[in-house]
């Protein structure tokens, strides 16, 4: 699964982190640099994938197993590579996604405490050598997203956890920047939107001028 062409941007985050606006900031400065982008999420992003999501944040199937639903993150995945993701990229355009895998190992791994070594065999059989090409983590503290996204429509079921699950989520990501910096860039979505958006918009000017896309 050889990526030609475009790029793959993704952005993580915990609740509250600001990802709606932001990806839709991070829209605007590829595309004023003459891109093509393509916006998706994850899970979901194919009327299969979008199917899969709604039985894994709805409420009917509340005691989930923890494999069944990180098996369900996957298959949704694969559609959405197979389906969507890999075709855009193999004709040049950039796609621009919320939420990938880190989510799988931040929330199934860190979250629920299934191994990395098992969500790396499935991210290995699924998306063979893809990985995306620059990833943004919105970080902020849990209490402060947890008071911003308090106010939003009725939660989900990832949204009814604990906030010992969010605080266990939000290091799973960090601990990913650390291993991977290069790909992974931690914006800080603590202040005013104004400012994370300058962080945004340096980090993505840098990676502009860096490839050669
Ligand atoms: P959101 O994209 O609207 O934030 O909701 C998606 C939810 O699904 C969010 O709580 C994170 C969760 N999720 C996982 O647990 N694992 C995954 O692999 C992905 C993509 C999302």
């Amino acid at each position: 699964m050889k990526q030609q062409g475009g790029r793959f941007i993704t952005v993580e985050g915990g609740e509250g982190a600001g990802k709606s606006s932001n990806l839709a900031f991070v829209q605007s400065l590829l595309e004023a640099a003459g891109k093509k982008v393509l916006f998706t999420r994850e899970p979901g992003g194919t009327p299969l994938g979008e199917s899969i999501r709604e039985l894994l944040l709805g409420h009917k199937h509340t005691g989930m197993a923890d494999e069944t639903e990180l098996l369900l993150m996957f298959a949704a995945r694969a559609e959405h590579l197979r389906r969507k993701i890999l075709p855009a990229l193999e004709s040049g355009t950039w796609v621009l996604c919320d939420r990938f895998t880190d989510a799988s190992y931040a929330y199934q791994g860190a979250g629920r405490g299934i191994t990395r070594d098992r969500i790396a065999i499935l991210e290995n059989y699924v998306q063979g050598d893809l990985r995306p090409d620059l990833t943004l983590l919105l970080d902020l503290p849990v209490e402060t997203g947890l008071e911003r996204a308090g106010n939003r429509s009725a939660p989900d079921r990832f949204e009814k956890e604990a906030m010992d699950f969010f605080k266990k989520v939000r290091q799973g990501y960090l601990d990913i920047a650390a291993s991977e910096p290069d790909r992974v860039r931690i914006i800080d979505a603590s202040p005013a939107l104004e400012q994370v958006q300058a962080q945004i918009s340096h980090v993505i000017q840098d990676y502009l001028a860096s490839s050669d896309g």
